[in-house]
Parts: C-alpha cells; structure tokens; sequence
C-alpha cells in the first residue's frame, strides 16, 4: 500500500467516524512564540484543548506535517543513525475535543490497523502508563489483547509527569497519560518488546501514540487539568508506511525513495545505500517545507535551525563528494513525491529552489577550508579523544560550520567536542560585541542608582530630579553651556528607543539652564539616558527640571508606530499568513518594516494594504492597552514575534482589529494617524521584502510633493494636469516621428555627401583616388560611406577620416583589381603615421586611430602623391 493511499485511508476511516477532516497547519505555528516549530497534530489544537478557542467541530483527523529539529522534540542528531529518525515526517491523527475519551480512542485505532489496514493482532503490542487501569482495562477485557502484550510503562524515574508514557506538546501547555501500540517486526531483527532491557532494539516499534490530554501545564509546572478530558493521536505516516510496504527502514518506504535516487544522481553516487543519501533525502524535506512556511535561513531562533540542517545535507554532499551547490536541485524531486498532498510545495518551488541555492553557494565557500581544519585536527586525535571547543568556535565564526555539524563529523571519528569550551569562546565574543555596542550608543554607562519611572504613556511633560551626569562616557557632578552628555532623571516621559522604536526628543529645563535631548536611549534596562547637549546654563546632579518630549515629533513617531500594526495586520490578510516581521524601525519620519515574503508585492496589492489601513483609520476607533501575565495574553490570540523576549507582564495592544504584544507608545484614536501611504517596497535580502511608509502630516507632504510635481510637469508641457498623459503620448509619437525623418534626412545627407566625394575623386593611373575628411560620422558611419563610395566608383583607393573627442578615425578602402599594387593597410598607416597613430587590416579595407586631429588635413592632401607612385 502507498503512502498516500495509507494517508487517504486514515482521513476516510476518521471521516466515516464522524471526524472533520482538517488541512495541515504550517510548521511555525501561528501564534505560538513558545514552540519553535509544528511537532505534533494537536498543536493547531492546542488551544481547543486548553478550552480558549473553540471550533464548529469536536472530532477532527488530520495528516501533519512535522519538524522535530530544535526544542523538546528534536530528532536532528539522529537522522542518518537510525532506521526511523526524521527531521521531517508526517503524523496522522485523529482528535477528540471532549468529545470520546479512552474507550473510543482505543476502539477506533484498533479497528484502522486491524480492519482497514490488515495488520495482524498478533503483531500489535501496546504500553500503557503504569497506573493507568482504565485504559489497561479497555485493552484488555474490550478489545481482547493477551495481558502479555499489554506492559505498563512510566515508573516515575524523572517525577511523575515527566516519564515515558506521558506525553506534552513542550513545556507548557496541554498533556497527559497515553498508550502507545508497537508493532513486532520479526525475530529476525534484534531487540526486545517495550519495557524490556533490550526494548531500544529494532525488532518491537512503536506506531501510534494515543494521548488521553488532561492537563494544561503552567511555566511553573502546575498540571491544571483540561476543561474537559480530550484525545489526541499521532501515527508516523513513514512507520506505518514501512510496516505496510514490509520494509524494515523508514527510508526504504516509497516516498523516500524518489529522493534518495535524486540525492545519488546529484552526488553522483553508485551506491544507494549509502547513509548520507538518507539524511540529504531527510534533509531536503524539512528544509523545502520550512521555507514554503516562511522561515529563510539565518542566525537564531527558526531560521538558525534552518541553516543547521541545510549546512549538514551539504557536509553529507560533500562527504560523497559534491564540490558545489546540489542540494536546491532536489527540489522538483520533492515537489513530484510530494506535490500532490502539499500543493503550497508546488507553488513555492521556485523560492524554494532560489533560496536553499543562495545559501549553499554561501556555505560552499567556506567549507572546503573549514572541512580541511577539521579533518587534519581530526586525524592527530585518538578515537575517545576530545576536539578542541576554541577550534570548534573558529569553524563556527569564520567557516560557518555550526557546533551540532561539528559535533557530528566528530562523532564519526569516535570524538567528542569540548562544547564548554566552545561555550565560552562563544560569549566572550558576545561580550565584545556588547562592548562594541555600547560605545556606540554611548550606553553602557557605569550606573547604580535608581530606576527611571516611564510616564510617556500619559503625558509629554514631567517633573524630575536629575539623578546622574556623564561626559565623554565617565559620571560628572555638572554639564556645562555648549557640552554634550547624557543625563539620567528618576522620572521621564521620554521613550527610550526599543521594540523598533527611536527614542524621544524634547527639552530638560531647569532653573540655571536647559538641556537639548536629541535621543534616548536606555542605559540599562530600565534606566534611561537622555542624550543631548546643555543649550544654555548649565545642569547639575541633584538640579530639579521639567522634562519635556517634543511632542510634533513623538505625535509623529506614534502614528508611524500605531500604523505599523495595522499595516501588519493588512499584509497578513492580503499576502498571507506566512508574512512574518522581520524587523521594523519607527521614528518620526516613517515606518520601515521587513517581513518574510517571497515576492514583490504587485500594485494591486499594495492599494489593497493602503485601502484597508486607511479604512481603519476612517473607523477612528479608539485604543486599549491592557497590562497583563504573559499567559493571559498568549490566550487573547495577539500577535507575538517569535525569538522576542517578553516579560511575564506585557501590554496588550488593540488598535483598530489589531492585536500584539507592544510596549511602544501609541495614537489615542485610529484615526489620529490621519492617513496612511505606502511609499516605497524593495527587497532586502532573499524572501524578505520592505515596506516604507508615511502618516499624518508626512502623507500630506508627500501628496502634496506629488502634485507640485505633478503640476510643474503640466507647466513644462504647457497642458492642464489632467492632461500629462495625454501630452506625454502625443510628445513620444511626435519623437518618434521626428527620430523617423531624422533617419530619412540623414541617409540623404550621406548619399549626397557619397556623391559629393565621388566628384572629388581624381584619376591616378586608371584608379579613382579619393582622401577626405567627414565631419559629424561615428565609426560605423565612417565605413557605411567607405563601403558605398567603393561601389560607385569601381576601381579606386580611399581613405576617409574623421575627428571626435581630439581623436582621429581612418578607414581605407581600396577595390581588388587595385589592391595588387596598393593595400588599403598601406594606405591607412600612410596617413595615421602622420596624425600620430597606427593601424591595419586586410588589403580591400582597413581601420585605424591617430591622436593629432590638427595634422590630418595635410596627411590627406599627401595621399594622392603617395598613390601616384605606385598607380603610375
Ligand atoms: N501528540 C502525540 C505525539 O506526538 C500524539 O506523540
């Protein structure tokens, strides 16, 4: 039975069950700033379980696409060592949202393997956690399995909730007791059945994963229990797959092995049993569906991940010796395997394709030196050796080999890398980079006093006691007139630069002087600076000040902030779900965002983004800001950037139908932000667009920069505006007729010139001798007329020059039955010897420079004497 066919099977026996068939989710889960990537089924789910979100349906069976490549559930290091380790595999299951519990569940998965599927009972075990009777019961007494294949797993070894047999999404979140069903592949393999000594063997393997969710666990590790007890299922589509295709591994299933056939002939390699085809096979699929859902390699979070696994299906590229990019070439491969169930793959192929080549043409760069290193260190250690962390943190910083690569190459020789020592290099680096930072920003001042309190929120100007001065990086006890410095106070409106956000301006003004603030920036978390310099008087520790942010500026800043959500927001229902930000900058003057997008946005859709902001903006609603628990939040569905730190307070931003996570300062009203214009979109890096945009006031300036233009150019055509394009037509077609008679006139001129020369033309001997000067031809001119007056005056000898930019251009030409006695590169060097240059050619036509113009008159003049004597 094919994959698929098992994958259509398992949608229909749920279906006919009452359960609603739903699509696969994308591997970053929406919303989910705790899980790197889509692990499980349940996790589109997880928040049905937790009761926060209900659907219009309470049985459900999907096929999920999953990446166990970082977080709780990684299999990264595995693939390539084991016959059923994936970065990339496919779950089906089936879920019940309090809907059936225990008893169904176990009835239900029986009769798929049993019934649909034909497995025989004999081969199925099953575990159930230890002091799960109920479930023990149900398997025994309902479905008929001998107590001798029922085993009871989980004896507390890691606590009670973290042993085998009680399965959680991460950390946090839904979880509970299950039992699993393992199928028994033959005495012929080795290994015994689950719970046994030998049960990591081959020979018994679990199948389908059967969790009763009952709890909702917290950051603390309390176990809440679930609203209502629930169900939710996991069967590998690979396992099963192999059980049924009677295969032992994984990757000897029909969906591997088109892509293992691929990776050979990319590599080249004759022997299709070779491991690292399987991990490239592996490989491709996570790295080719984590792209289709947004993520483009890079260096943290998600997009780390990426890079990791692609780096390591290159190193096993090059290990059978790939010495350049292959592995993008996989791509049309996968989307033939697996095109049909995921038509987003078919779509994206050709980003994905660009984007895996851009990023192992990076990565080829490097590895060859990187390789080189680390095999020569690698053959002074003895097996059991230890592979130095520093030389392990050089491979990462100048070759880009991550440490897991590392590692795993090591592994191969039987050696361990020093990681705490990598560790160590690594955050010296950090360290330096951190200094480095500081001294540019002028942060990182010695400070230990008092907090700033914020009350930028609420209003522009404050009362405060400045509390600490710094020039040139060191504290003062006073600032005098004309100084720079940066000024710590206890309390202040102004915002201090972060979340993408500039920092305000304004005026600290006391009673001996005032300071001008040009930026604020923090100094620590929350101490703010306020750098600036002291305008008039001077600024002492302890003086009293009002402290006041220029509030055109931080009005501006607010829209251009406030905007930038609900510009999000309309770039997520116009392009997708997979727009992601990537990064944003808000001052002033515009909001610059970055997202993930594979394409330039067409001119429809940005009229559609601006149309629906604007909408918002008309609908003027107001905006709320809600300070509350990290949880509390997540469960309100506003938007989280994942890899952002949130604190456990955080603020709840609605704006408009927007929702996210801000701590930025914002507009009152929707539609203080007055209007809203896209003005620009390029690229930034591959899949990553950016959107720059103007509000308030700065739309108005730039609409009405628009139409000064736009007015200037009516002036300039003399037409009314309405009419540019009108005139700008007209204005093309007239050019186009003038560049016409230009044409015509010019190809007259010359055969009146060519008839002109002709006349000119002396006989010498029988030949007709002709040197002249032409103004106002370029080269190819030049040798039009030399090739015309040739024709017309039959038998001859020619040279023609011409002057441009101080330059002088020869051509010569001369008619076969003259050029036994004169060679046109005789005559050509004859006159460019004299203007200062040199030339040749063949003996009917011949080209050359000079650089004396002046003394070209007086070499033409000479030519006819020079041909007499050799015409005569
Ligand atoms: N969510 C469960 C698992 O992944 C079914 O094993």
């Amino acid at each position: 039975m094919k994959s698929s066919a098992i994958r259509q099977n398992f949608l229909d026996f749920f279906a006919s069950k009452g359960h609603t068939v739903v699509a696969s989710s994308p591997l970053v889960p929406g919303n989910d700033p705790t899980l790197l990537f889509t692990n499980a089924g349940m996790v589109q789910f997880k928040d049905v379980f937790t009761g926060h979100d209900t659907r219009p349906y309470t049985r459900a069976v999907s096929s999920q696409r999953c990446v166990r490549a970082g977080g709780k559930h990684n299999d990264l290091e595995n693939v390539g060592y084991t016959a059923r380790h994936h970065t990339f595999f496919e779950m089906l299951g089936n879920f019940s949202f309090g809907d059936y519990f225990k008893q169904e569940a176990i009835k239900y998965a029986w009769e798929f393997l049993t019934d649909v599927l034909k497995l025989p009972a004999d081969k199925l075990w099953v575990t159930v956690y230890f002091d799960d009777d109920e479930a023990y019961g149900i398997w025994h007494n309902d479905i008929g399995v001998p107590k001798e294949r029922i085993v009871r797993i989980g004896d507390n070894k890691g606590g009670r909730y973290a042993s085998d047999n009680f399965w959680a999404m991460g950390d946090t979140g839904p979880c509970g007791p299950c039992t699993e069903i393992f199928y028994d592949h033959g005495p012929e393999v080795a290994g015994g059945p689950p719970g046994s000594p030998d049960e990591d063997g081959d020979r018994y393997i679990e199948i389908w994963n059967n969790v009763f969710m009952q709890f909702n666990r917290d950051e603390a590790g309390t176990m809440h229990p679930l609203p209502k007890p629930s169900v939710d299922t996991g069967m590998g589509l690979e396992r099963i797959s192999a059980v049924m295709q009677h295969v032992h591994s994984n990757y000897e299933i029909d969906l591997f092995q088109a892509l293992i056939a691929a990776a050979a002939r990319e590599t080249d390699t004759a022997d299709s049993s070779n491991n690292s085809l399987k991990v490239i096979a592996d490989h491709i699929r996570a790295c080719a569906f984590l792209i289709v859902d947004g993520v483009i390699p890079g260096n943290e979070g998600r997009g780390y991940v990426l890079r990791r696994i692609i780096r390591r299906a290159i190193r096993h590229g090059y290990k059978l010796g790939a010495r350049a990019a292959f592995f993008h070439r996989l791509v049309p491969d996968l989307a033939a395997a697996m095109g049909e169930a995921y038509p987003e793959l078919v779509a994206a192929q050709t980003r994905v394709t660009d984007i895996l080549r851009q990023e192992e043409e990076r990565f080829f760069e490097t590895i060859e030196h990187g390789m080189g290193i680390l095999e020569a260190t690698l053959k002074t250690l003895p097996a059991g050796g230890t592979f130095d962390g520093e030389l392990a943190f050089k491979l990462h910083d100048t070759y880009g080999f991550p440490l897991d690569l590392t590692a795993d190459i090591c592994r191969e020789a039987n050696v361990n890398v020093d990681t705490a020592a990598f560790d160590t290099a690594m955050a010296r680096q950090k360290a330096q980079a951190r200094a480095a930072g500081k001294f540019r920003l002028g942060a990182g001042l010695d400070y230990a006093g008092e907090a700033t309190v914020f009350h930028g929120y609420d209003t522009l100007t404050h009362d405060a006691t400045v509390l600490a001065l710094y020039k040139d990086g060191s504290l003062v006890s006073e600032l005098k007139e004309g100084e720079l410095g940066v000024v710590v106070l206890d309390h202040t409106p102004f915002y201090a630069e972060s979340g993408g956000q500039a920092g305000d301006r304004g005026v600290l003004q006391s009673t001996q002087g005032q300071f001008e603030v040009e930026d604020t920036l923090k100094i620590q978390a929350q101490v703010f600076g306020h750098h600036g310099m002291v305008k008039t008087g001077s600024l002492v520790v302890g003086d009293a000040v009002l402290a006041r942010v220029d509030e055109v500026a931080r009005a501006r800043t607010m829209r251009n902030h406030s905007v930038t959500h609900l510009m999000h927001k309309a770039l997520r229902e116009v392009l997708g779900e997979h727009v992601q930000q990537k990064g944003s900058l808000v001052d002033s003057e515009k909001t610059r965002f970055d997202f993930v997008q594979p394409a330039p946005m067409t001119d429809a859709q940005i009229r559609e983004v601006e149309a629906r902001v604007n909408a918002e903006i008309l609908a003027n609603s107001a905006t709320q800001a809600r300070v509350m628990g990290i949880e509390d939040a997540q469960k309100t569905g506003a938007m989280m950037l994942f890899g952002e730190k949130y604190g456990d307070e955080v603020r709840v931003l609605d704006i408009g139908s927007s929702r996210e996570l801000c701590g930025g300062t914002h507009v009152a009203r929707t539609g203080d932000i007055g209007l809203f214009k896209i003005v620009g979109e390029s690229g930034v890096a591959a899949g990553v667009r950016r959107v720059e945009a103007v509000t308030g006031d700065s739309a108005l300036n730039y609409f009405q920069y628009l139409d000064t233009q736009r007015n200037g150019i009516a002036t300039l055509l003399k037409t009314h505006p309405d009419d540019i394009n009108h005139k700008v037509i007209s204005i093309q077609e007239h050019v186009k007729s003038l560049e016409k008679e230009l044409d015509r006139l010019k190809s007259k001129l010359a055969a009146s010139t060519g008839d002109e020369l002709v006349q000119q033309a002396v006989d010498v001997g029988g030949v007709r001798v002709l040197a002249a000067q032409l103004d106002g031809v370029d080269a190819k001119g030049l040798r039009e007329t030399a090739d015309k007056l040739r024709d017309k005056l039959k038998s001859c000898a020619l040279v023609l020059g011409t002057v441009a930019d101080g330059k002088v251009s020869l051509i010569a030409a001369v008619t076969p039955d003259v050029t036994g006695r004169i060679k046109a590169g005789e005559l050509v060097n004859f006159v460019a010897t004299q203007v200062g240059g040199k030339g040749g050619g063949k003996p009917d036509m011949a080209m050359a420079g000079g650089s004396e113009p002046a003394r070209l008159p007086a070499a033409l003049a000479a030519v006819q004497a020079w041909t007499q004597a050799r015409l005569t």
